[in-house]
């Protein structure tokens, strides 16, 4: 039996993870996984009741006692300074030192995405987003602070044990899955301390993986080549802050935030699976949001699980409800948010 902890969170995070669950139910009862779903009621509700965000033992709990975690989505209009999200998600990432945040870029459907006549082949890559360090340490402070004189600081934090392992992360999967290139994304001609050492220790793990090629090009440089060559890209690497801002480009790519899934893994260790976006105040409570993003991200745990053969085939009953037509209202589709999660279901039923 492996425990599986599930936090839906906030907004549409609530409504996309119970479609989620449909599927790794699925797996149970297909594959006899004998995983075991627990609930927990953290996110903007529970902290507007209580003070409860991310509860003092809950970190221990999940070392201890859970294989992975499934999460929705976490912000509310209530809570302006996110500090419940912040809490949470990012207590999550840097507490159990989820230090790769795995986020495929793959075009299920060529019709999805907003570039002219590119093959599923050519967007096919994986960013690995450095997931604990950069301004994400949130340290820093704010002095003089409503007046006039105020000054607000928030270091960017690059330690060379965090940026040498995600880089080594970027090329062993790189080797694992049969990847030619690994390229590294910074902005080291401005950021000359911070950045400079992403070059340094990607130029000498480069070294140890002769058999992978390694290419470096700035963030900015980036931006363009993913809309007008992402062909060229195998494997991404790259701090935590741009590997945000690059995702939902990335995202944008396929066919929207509605189909991106993420991975936050701690190698042998308990990793949490969530979509890309976020809690979506503009459509919650309607039903509409699209589930998909969700459902590969349990995909990705099925992965992580070694239920490989799980794992692929809900990727593909995803590829084909996105070729059928059979997709929520933003991508042109009818269903709702819950119909969706059914057809893909239906879909894996038959297999
Ligand atoms: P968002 O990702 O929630 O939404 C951006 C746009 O994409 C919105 O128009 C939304 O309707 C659309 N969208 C997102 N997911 C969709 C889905 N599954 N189906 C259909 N459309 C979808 O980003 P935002 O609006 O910038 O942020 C809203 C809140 O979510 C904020 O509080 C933010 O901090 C938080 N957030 C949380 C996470 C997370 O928990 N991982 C990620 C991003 C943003
Ligand atoms: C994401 C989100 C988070 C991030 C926010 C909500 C803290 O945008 O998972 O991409 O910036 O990492
Ligand atoms: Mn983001």
């Amino acid at each position: 039996m492996r425990r599986i902890a599930i936090i839906p969170g906030d907004g549409i995070g609530k409504e996309v993870v119970p479609e989620a669950v449909k599927v790794l139910e699925w797996a149970n009862r297909r594959f006899g996984l004998q995983l075991r779903l627990d609930y927990f009621d953290w996110g903007a509700d529970r902290y507007l009741r209580d003070q409860v965000s991310l509860p003092a033992d809950a970190l221990e709990m999940f070392r201890r006692e859970y294989s992975a975690i499934l999460a929705g989505a976490f912000g509310d209009p209530r809570i302006t300074d996110n500090r419940h999200a912040g809490d949470i998600l990012l207590g999550l990432r840097t507490g159990l030192d989820l230090y790769i945040n795995l986020r495929p870029v793959k075009l299920l459907d060529e019709r999805r995405s907003p570039l002219k006549g590119r093959s599923a082949r050519e967007i096919d890559f994986v960013v690995f987003r450095e997931n604990t360090e950069g301004p994400y340490a949130r340290i820093g402070g704010q002095f003089k602070r409503g007046t006039g004189d105020e000054v607000a600081i928030q270091e960017d934090i690059n330690t060379r044990r965090g940026v040498e392992r995600i880089v080594v992360a970027a090329f062993e999967y790189a080797r694992a899955h049969g990847r030619k290139c690994v390229t590294m994304a910074d902005k080291s001609n401005v950021l000359t301390y911070g950045h400079e050492l992403w070059q340094r220790a990607f130029r000498e793990v480069a070294t140890r993986y002769p058999d992978v090629e390694a290419r470096h090009q700035y963030i900015d440089a980036m931006a363009m080549f993913f809309v007008t060559d992402p062909g060229r890209y195998d494997v991404i690497v790259t701090n935590n802050l741009f590997g945000d801002i690059l995702t939902d480009l990335g995202a944008g790519l396929v066919g929207g935030l509605g189909l991106a899934a993420s991975a936050n893994i701690h190698p042998g260790s308990v990793s949490l699976f969530e979509p890309v976006h976020g809690s979506a105040p503009d459509i919650a409570g309607k039903g509409t949001a699209n589930p998909m993003g969700a459902i590969l991200s349990a995909s990705m745990m099925l992965e992580f699980l070694d239920a490989l053969t799980a794992a692929a085939e809900v990727e593909q009953a995803v590829a084909e409800c996105l070729k059928a037509d059979e997709t929520t209202v933003e991508l042109g589709g009818r269903l709702g948010t819950s119909g969706c999660g059914d057809a893909i279901v239906r879909r894996l039923a038959v297999r």
